[in-house]
């Protein structure tokens, strides 16, 4: 009982707080020293997902500060400290690795020098993502780089590659192996979600079809009795409405009734961690080089045992403080490796190569996605309503107009300082086409309601985490499986103020998975779409108005008219091709004058 009242005063601290806080600071105290240690098993996996490019780490954020050079320090690290101790440890990535920023979306093909980066990490299993797949160039080079960089470890069960007229499978299908300290012998498969916009000369066969394939089911049957665990490495979500990763459950369960499996899974961008059955959980390690996941697995214990004492999950924060705690070494230049630091000039070498710093102005103060209210000044829907989308070229001596935008255009928070190359293509590179109706004006203004309403629920237009998170947030609340508000220890160190913001994940085992504990950032209510009123003259509802959005989201436009009652023939018209992100520069170059002014 008291343990609820707890939680709801804290919840009413923080969304008071929240007003009053000044947001910028938050994020360059350092880290909060109290972290919670791992739990180690007989094996156990870092794993890693939708990493999208961010290996030189986050410049604003110290909790994700770490790059690509430390995480591979990190895992040599914890390799030795696995064998030291006669464990198995294993890394793992399921894909989406670029797409995010500038050193990832600043070559052509995309991800051309970032790749090389990527491939320094010693993966024992990895497989694709979406974003491999959307561009013949990008596929063919993960088919021609990555996929034969990490020969027989690169693992895709479902996905194809066309040569010649047929199809054959990118990687291994499967992979059957013995661990190399206790030789537990792994059987491991690697799904793709049931995507369709793959480019030409790929194929996605879904779950569903694989699951029924004689030569799946033979793997399933040839291996009967001579396998430890069963790994799956999904690049899929392991949300429960997502029911793919479901189907291969039964099918794999019909086989293998009594035999451990841990799913690995992508592609929605949260921390999460499900239990399926007695033997079986999924683990989801957020995005963007925010987190590694810590997966371990008592291979001891059976059924009769708790689930708990099964299996053992954390989220590590991605910086270097965290991985030198959990590496049991104190100095940095004793945690770089030799390999290590090779990396680390090879970043170095390809952000001068790139000219990621190059300055494009400045940003007065942070702006974020979902931290604030969506009418706090810091929110940064509101920047664009107010400041960004108005700058749009306008020409006078036509019709006034609604700019509507849809939320998932942008895809990070806008940082406080220079304003960047690499801060473009981190913010909103998406070069879409702004079209336009005309329609008259009592009708414009009621569009967005329409597609925010609980009438239209049409997640795609959201940022990707958020289409997720919510669902597993009610998930986990309908568990009853969250402890309310922080532990004793927590509770000390919020006392003392050592907590910095950062995840606070609520999962099927509670809510003390991620390595450190954190004040939760505001996880507020983002719309599906805002709109940028620039309506001069005084208000008449019946006068004409332009309508301006995206191309991309004219069937939405098309349905909240017709759902409305306002059917319209007219075709769009193209308006721009300033997309928002040219636009975002523009006002960072206007702010970097006022500044000089
Ligand atoms: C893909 O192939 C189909 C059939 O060959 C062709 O009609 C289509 O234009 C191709 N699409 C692209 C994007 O190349
Ligand atoms: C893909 O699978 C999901 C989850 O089972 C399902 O909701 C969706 O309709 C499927 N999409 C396609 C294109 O098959
Ligand atoms: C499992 O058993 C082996 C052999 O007895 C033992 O070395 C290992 O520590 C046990 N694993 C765990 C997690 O207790
Ligand atoms: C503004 O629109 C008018 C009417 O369509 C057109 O004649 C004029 O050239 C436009 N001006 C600019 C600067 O585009
Ligand atoms: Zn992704
Ligand atoms: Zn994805």
């Amino acid at each position: 009982m008291f343990k609820y009242f707890y939680k709801y005063l804290l919840v009413v601290y923080l969304y008071l707080a929240s007003f009053f806080q000044d947001y910028q600071t938050q994020d360059t105290t350092p880290p909060s020293p109290f972290r919670r240690p791992l739990v180690w098993g007989d094996i156990n996996f870092l794993h890693t997902t939708d990493t999208h490019g961010w290996y030189g780490g986050h410049q604003h954020q110290e909790s994700y500060s770490g790059n690509w050079a430390q995480f591979i320090s990190f895992a040599e690290h914890m390799k030795e400290r696995a064998r030291a101790n006669n464990q198995d440890l294993l890394l793992i990535d399921s894909g989406d690795r670029h797409d995010g920023n500038g050193l990832s979306d600043l070559t052509s093909p995309n991800g051309a020098l970032l790749l090389p980066i990527f491939v320094k990490q010693k993966y024992d299993i990895l497989t694709i993502g979406n974003h491999e797949m959307y561009l013949w160039e990008n596929f063919f080079q993960e088919r021609y780089f990555v996929a034969e960089h990490f020969a027989d470890h690169y693992i895709s069960t479902n996905v194809e590659f066309e040569v010649d007229g047929e199809f054959e499978p990118i990687g291994q299908r499967y992979k059957y192996f013995e661990t190399e300290v206790n030789h537990h012998r792994i059987l491991a498969f690697g799904f793709l979600f049931n995507f369709t916009r793959n480019c030409n000369g790929s194929r996605v066969i879904p779950m569903r079809d694989v699951s029924e394939l004689q030569w799946f089911l033979d793997v399933l049957e040839s291996h009967l009795d001579k396998v430890d665990l069963i790994v799956i490495n999904g690049h899929t979500p392991i949300t429960p409405t997502w029911d793919e990763f479901y189907l291969v459950h039964q099918v794999i369960r019909k086989y293998y009734p009594n035999t451990k499996i841990q799913y690995f899974g992508g592609h929605s961008h949260i921390r999460d961690f499900r239990v399926f059955d007695g033997l079986l959980t999924g683990i989801q390690s957020g995005r963007f080089c925010e987190t590694v996941g810590w997966l371990s697995i008592n291979m001891n214990n059976t059924l009769k045992t708790p689930i708990t004492d099964i299996f053992h999950r954390s989220y590590i924060d991605f910086n270097p403080l965290s991985f030198m705690f959990h590496s049991g070494i104190d100095s940095i230049d004793e945690f770089m490796t030799p390999n290590g630091n090779e990396v680390k000039a090879l970043i170095h070498d390809v952000k001068k190569e790139l000219n990621l710093g190059t300055l494009i102005g400045y940003v007065p103060e942070n702006f974020y996605v979902d931290r604030v209210p969506q009418s706090h000044p810091q929110n940064l829907f509101k920047l664009l309503s107010d400041k960004v989308l108005p700058l749009l070229d306008y020409n006078s001596t036509v019709l006034e107009r609604l700019i509507i935008i849809n939320t998932g255009s942008v895809r990070y928070d806008l940082f406080k300082g220079a304003y960047t190359l690499d801060t473009h293509y981190i913010v909103s590179p998406f070069r879409n086409k702004w079209v336009k109706l005309t329609v008259p004006k009592h009708v414009a203004i009621r569009i967005s309601h329409f597609l925010n309403s609980g009438r239209y629920i049409n997640f795609k237009l959201l940022p990707l985490h958020h289409q997720y998170e919510t669902l597993r947030q009610m998930r986990v609340e309908a568990l009853h499986q969250v402890n309310g508000g922080f532990n004793e220890e927590v509770k000390e160190q919020l006392e003392v103020e050592k907590l910095t913001h950062g995840y606070v994940t609520n999962d099927d085992f509670g809510n003390s998975g991620d390595d450190t504990p954190h004040i939760p950032v505001g996880y507020h209510y983002v719309p599906n779409v805002v709109e940028s009123r620039q309506f001069f003259n005084e208000f008449r509802g019946d006068e004409l108005c332009d309508v301006i959005f995206y191309d991309f989201i004219s069937s939405n436009i098309y349905w909240a008219l017709n759902a409305m009652g306002y059917p319209v023939n007219q075709k769009v018209e193209f308006y721009s091709d300033v997309y928002l992100g040219l636009l975002l520069d523009e006002f960072a170059r206007q702010e970097q004058s006022k500044r000089k002014h």
